[in-house]
C-alpha cells in the first residue's frame, strides 16, 4: 500500500492551525468526523491539544485555558529545551490529543487505544509565552523486548533541525540509567530510518575513534587500525541493542573478517572525515545528562 494512495483515500483534515504555525497533516487521524468533515481548518490549543472548529472557538478556549505546559513532570532543562514526563494512565485527555495530533504525520503508528501502558516523553521549547511543543516518543512502561521507543515524531516545523536526534539520544540516556540495552519499535517508518541509522553511526564512531586515538597513542600500532573493542563493549557503552550495533559496523563497513573471527578495523580516512565532521558539527544540539532529572521505577 502506498503512501500516496494512503493520503489521498483516507486524509481527513486538510489544515491545523497550531500556535504560530499552520501545518497540512500528511495522513489520517481519527478526529471526530463530524467535526473535521469538510472542515478548512482544525484549530488545536497548542498547550493543552485541545481541538476546535474555528479561530473563534479556540479564542474563547485560549481565555479559559490556563496550561502554559504539558502536563507531568518536567525532567530535563537546558537552556529553553525541557522534556515532560507524561503518564498515559494519568493525564487521559492530554494523551488522547498528543496521539490524534502526532497521527496526522505518522503512517501507521497508533498508541491511543491503551495509552495506560505508555509514557509519554514531550520536547518543548521555551519562550516568555510558555513551552511550545516541538516533538516527542512514547515508550511501554513495561517491555519484555526493552524497546526504548514506540513512537517519535518532530512536528514538521521543527524537522531536520536534529531534533530527532536529540530526542533518541534521550531514549538511550533512560536506557543507560535502567541498565538496559534499548531499541526502537518495528517498523520504522523512512525517516525514521535515516534518523536512527545517523545517530547509531554517529554514536558508535565517536567510540570507535576514541578507542582508536587511545590505542594509536598508547603503543602506536601504526596504520593496521585495528580498533580493540569488542561488540558488548560498544552496547554497553551506548545501550545501543547488538542486531543494531552489528547493522551500525556492517553499514560502516568496518568489520573484516580475520583469522576465523570478526575484528573492526578503522581505516585512517575515517577517522579523518570523522573528525572534520565532527568540528562542523560543534555547534549541533547535544544531550547533557546533567541536566537529566530521573532514576528508573524499581
Ligand atoms: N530527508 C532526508 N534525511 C532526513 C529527513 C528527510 N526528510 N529527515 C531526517 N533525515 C535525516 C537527517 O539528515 C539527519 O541525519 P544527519 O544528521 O546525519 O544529517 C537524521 O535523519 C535526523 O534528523 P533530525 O533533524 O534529528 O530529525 P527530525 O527532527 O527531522 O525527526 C523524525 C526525525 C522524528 C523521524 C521526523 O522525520 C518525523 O517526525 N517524521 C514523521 C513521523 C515518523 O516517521 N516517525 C518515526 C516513525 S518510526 C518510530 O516511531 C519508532
Ligand atoms: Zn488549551
Amino acid at each position: 500500500r502506498s503512501h500516496n494512495v494512503d493520503k489521498l483515500l483516507l486524509k481527513n483534515v486538510s489544515l491545523i492551525e497550531f500556535g504560530r504555525y499552520r501545518m497540512k497533516p500528511w495522513y489520517f487521524s481519527p478526529y471526530p468526523e463530524d467535526l473535521v468533515t469538510g472542515l478548512e481548518c482544525l484549530f488545536i490549543c497548542e498547550f493543552c491539544l485541545k481541538y476546535v472548529a474555528s479561530l473563534s472557538c479556540l479564542k474563547r478556549h485560549l481565555v479559559k485555558c490556563q496550561r502554559k505546559h504539558p502536563p507531568g513532570r518536567e525532567i530535563y532543562r537546558n537552556g529553553s529545551i525541557s522534556f515532560f514526563e507524561v503518564d498515559g494512565r494519568k493525564d487521559k485527555e492530554y494523551v488522547k490529543n498528543l496521539c490524534l495530533l502526532s497521527k496526522l504525520f505518522l503512517d501507521h503508528k497508533w498508541v491511543a487505544y491503551d495509552s495506560d501502558i505508555f509514557l509519554f516523553y514531550v520536547m518543548t521549547m521555551a519562550d516568555n509565552r510558555g513551552c511550545h511543543l516541538v516533538g516527542y516518543f512514547s515508550k511501554v512502561k513495561e517491555s519484555p523486548e526493552n524497546y526504548n521507543v514506540a513512537c517519535i515524531l518532530t512536528l514538521p516545523p521543527y524537522q531536520r533541525k536534529g531534533y530527532g536526534k536529540l530526542m533518541i539520544e534521550f531514549s538511550y540516556e533512560l536506557s543507560k540509567r535502567e541498565g538496559k540495552l534499548g531499541s526502537p519499535e518495528k517498523p520504522l517508518s523512512d525517516f525514521g530510518l535515516l534518523s536512527y541509522r545517523s545517530y547509531w553511526s554517529q554514536t558508535v564512531l565517536d567510540i570507535l575513534c576514541s578507542y582508536k586515538k587511545a590505542v594509536w597513542m598508547e603503543v602506536d600500532d601504526g596504520d593496521d587500525g585495528r580498533v580493540k573493542i569488542s561488540i558488548e563493549q560498544i552496547c554497553e557503552l551506548t545501550s545501543i541493542k547488538k542486531e543494531d550495533v552489528i547493522s551500525t559496523l556492517q553499514n560502516l563497513n568496518v568489520l573484516t573478517y580475520y583469522q576465523g573471527g570478526y575484528v573492526i578495523v578503522l581505516a585512517k580516512e575515517m577517522v579523518t572525515k570523522y573528525e572534520e565532521r565532527k568540528k562542523a558539527a560543534a555547534g549541533e544540539l547535544k544531550l547533557d545528562p546533567k541536566c537529566l532529572y530521573w532514576t528508573p521505577k524499581l
